[in-house]
C-alpha cells in the first residue's frame, strides 16, 4: 500500500502514443549511460507505450542481438527482470555509415515494419559534425515528413548546440530545411532536473514568493555549479570547449532565465519559453568597449587535492596541450536591462575539481530596513537567503534570524529545510527520462527554443572572441580542490558582496 498521500500527485500524468525512437549514435557512451537506462527506468514506471521499439543505427558492425546485449550491460541487473526481457524484444539496430543512403533506406523499411502509423522521434546522440549529416540523409529519405497527429516526426538534438553564434544559426538553419520549429528538441539536461523545474511550480505555483521577487527585496543572485571531476576522458572535446561554452551558454543562462523571467500566461511551451526569451533578451552584453571582458574571470585547475586524493593539473591531463588556455572554471558578473531586475547582480560560477559536487541558486535578499537588533547582535543580521538546491540533494531553504533561546535578546540565523527525497519519499528522476517522455509526449517546454540557444550565443561569443585576440598565453590558475582563483573573489568583493561558502 503507498503510504505517503504526498505520492498521489504523481499520477496526474500524460503517457506517449505508439513511438518508435531513433537513435544516430546507438553504440555511443551517452546511449549506454543515459538514454537505454532511461528507457528502461520509463518502462518499469510504466510510462512507455504499448507500441514502443528502438531502432539504434551506428558506424560499429552489430545486429540486433548485439544492440540488445548492450542494453543489457547499460541496464546492469534490472529489478524487474521480466520487463527488460520484454523491451529488449523491441531493440534493433541497424549498422552503417550515416552518409549512406542505404542507411536511411534501410532505416525507412524497418520504421514500416516496426512502427507502422506511429510517431517517430529521432536522437541525435552523435558528435555535432555528423549533424548535418543526418539531418540532411533523413530529408532526402523523406523520413521528416509528419503522417497525421499521430505520425509525428521529432528530431532531439543533443549539446553543443554549435561553438559560437555563426555555427549555431547555421544549425538552426539546416534543421530548419527539414523539420518545423515545432519539430525540434534541442536537449539541455540541466532543465530536466527536478528542482530546476520545481523552481517555476516554487515561483509561479505559490501566491507569496511573487511579490518580494524583484530588486526591492533581492539584493543579489549567486548561481553555482560546481563539480569535482576533472576533464576526464573528454579533452579533445573540452580543448575547443571551456567551461563557458560547456556550462554557461546553455545549462547556466537556462536557470538564470528561470530566476529572472516573467510570469507565463500559462505552462505551456511557448509561453514559458517566451518569457525566458524576454529575460535572456535583457541581459546586458558581457563584453563592452568601456569594461571590456572585466566582468567575467577564466581560470584553469592546476595540480591539488580532490576527494583526498592528488589529482594533475589541466594542462597535465591526458590529450590536453600542455600550453592550453582553455578554462575550466568561469565566473561572471550579469546584468539584465529590466524593470524587475535593475540594479540586481546575478553572479554565475561554474567549474572542475572544485571541493565539492553541488549546483544551487541562492537569492540574497535585503536587509531589513531598520536594524533595530543592532545593539543585542554582535554583527548585523545576516541576510535572508533562499537556496534551491538543485543537487545533489534536492531541496529549497530558507535562511532567516531567529532568537536564541534564553533570557537575553540573541539573534542567530536559522534554516527552515524542505528536502525532496524525504518529503516525498520518492527517487527523483534521472533528466533523461523526463526528457525523453515529454519528448515523446510533445512537450517541448523543457528543451531549448532555436531563437534561445543563438541569443545565448550571442552573448558568450564575445567574451571567446576577446579572449582569443588577447593573445594571453596562460589564464589564472586555481588549486585543484580549491573554490576558483582569487579573480573570482575579487569580482565579487568589487561589489561588497561575497561567494557563499558551500
Ligand atoms: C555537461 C557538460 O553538459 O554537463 C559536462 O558537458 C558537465 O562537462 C555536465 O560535467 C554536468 O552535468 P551534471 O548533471 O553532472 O551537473
Amino acid at each position: 500500500m503507498d503510504v505517503n498521500p504526498l505520492r498521489d500527485g504523481l499520477r496526474i500524468e500524460p503517457s506517449p502514443g505508439p513511438t518508435t525512437i531513433v537513435i544516430f549514435g546507438a553504440s555511443g557512451d551517452l546511449t549506454q549511460r543515459k538514454l537505454l537506462p532511461a528507457l528502461y527506468t520509463l518502462s518499469t514506471a510504466q510510462r512507455l507505450p504499448p507500441r514502443f521499439s528502438v531502432i539504434g543505427v551506428a558506424r560499429t558492425p552489430m545486429d540486433d542481438a548485439g544492440f540488445r546485449m548492450q542494453f543489457r550491460k547499460a541496464v546492469g541487473t534490472p529489478e524487474n527482470s521480466d520487463l527488460a526481457a520484454s523491451l529488449e524484444q523491441h531493440l534493433y539496430y541497424i549498422p552503417g555509415e550515416l552518409d549512406d543512403p542505404a542507411v536511411y533506406e534501410r532505416l525507412r523499411e524497418q520504421l514500416a515494419a516496426v512502427s507502422g502509423e506511429g510517431g517517430v522521434l529521432f536522437y541525435l546522440a552523435i558528435p555535432p559534425a555528423a549533424y548535418g549529416i543526418v539531418v540532411k540523409g533523413l530529408g532526402a529519405a523523406g523520413l521528416t515528413r509528419q503522417d497525421g497527429a499521430s505520425g509525428w516526426r521529432r528530431i532531439i538534438v543533443e549539446k553543443p548546440f554549435g561553438t559560437d553564434l555563426a555555427s549555431a544559426r547555421a544549425l538552426n538553419g539546416l534543421l530548419h530545411e527539414h523539420f518545423e520549429e515545432s519539430q525540434v528538441y534541442r536537449i539541455d539536461h540541466y532543465l530536466g532536473k527536478e528542482t530546476v523545474q520545481n523552481l517555476m511550480v516554487f515561483r509561479f505555483g505559490n501566491g507569496m514568493f511573487e511579490p518580494i521577487w524583484n530588486h526591492r527585496y533581492i539584493d543579489h543572485v549567486q548561481i553555482t555549479a560546481a563539480e569535482t571531476v576533472g576533464v576526464e576522458t573528454r579533452a579533445a572535446y573540452y580543448e575547443t570547449a571551456g567551461a563557458l561554452r560547456d556550462m554557461v551558454q546553455n545549462h547556466l543562462m537556462q536557470v538564470l532565465t528561470l530566476v529572472a523571467m516573467e510570469p507565463p500566461i500559462a505552462f505551456t511551451a511557448d509561453s514559458v519559453r517566451d518569457r525566458k526569451m524576454d529575460a535572456l533578451l535583457a541581459v546586458q552584453p558581457l563584453v563592452d568597449a568601456k569594461r571590456g571582458t572585466s566582468g567575467v574571470v577564466r581560470a584553469q585547475y592546476g595540480d591539488g587535492w580532490v576527494d583526498g586524493k592528488t589529482v594533475p593539473g589541466y594542462r597535465s591531463e591526458p590529450g590536453v596541450s600542455n600550453a592550453s588556455v582553455a578554462e575550466t572554471f568561469v565566473a561572471l558578473r550579469v546584468h539584465l536591462d529590466s524593470w524587475r531586475w535593475a540594479g540586481v547582480p546575478f553572479y554565475l560560477r561554474t567549474g572542475k575539481r572544485l571541493p565539492k559536487r553541488t549546483t544551487e541558486i541562492a537569492i540574497q535578499f535585503k536587509r531589513p530596513p531598520l536594524e533595530i537588533f543592532k545593539r543585542v547582535t554582535p554583527n548585523s543580521v545576516a541576510p535572508n537567503l533562499l537556496i534551491v538546491n538543485i543537487q545533489p540533494d534536492e531541496g529549497i531553504s530558507l535562511r532567516f534570524e531567529a532568537k536564541l533561546p534564553g533570557s537575553r535578546m540573541q539573534l542567530a540565523p536559522v534554516m527552515m529545510n524542505f528536502s525532496y527525497g524525504s518529503t516525498f519519499g520518492v527517487a527523483v528522476p534521472e533528466a533523461y527520462e523526463t526528457l525523453l517522455l515529454d519528448a515523446m509526449i510533445g512537450d517541448s517546454t523543457l528543451f531549448a527554443r532555436h531563437d534561445f540557444a543563438e541569443t545565448s550565443w550571442a552573448l558568450v561569443t564575445p567574451v571567446h572572441d576577446a579572449w582569443a585576440a588577447s593573445g594571453e598565453t596562460t589564464v589564472p590558475q586555481y588549486e585543484a580542490g580549491e573554490w576558483g582563483p582569487a579573480e573570482a573573489d575579487a569580482l565579487m568583493e568589487k561589489d561588497g558582496r561575497r561567494w557563499r561558502t558551500l
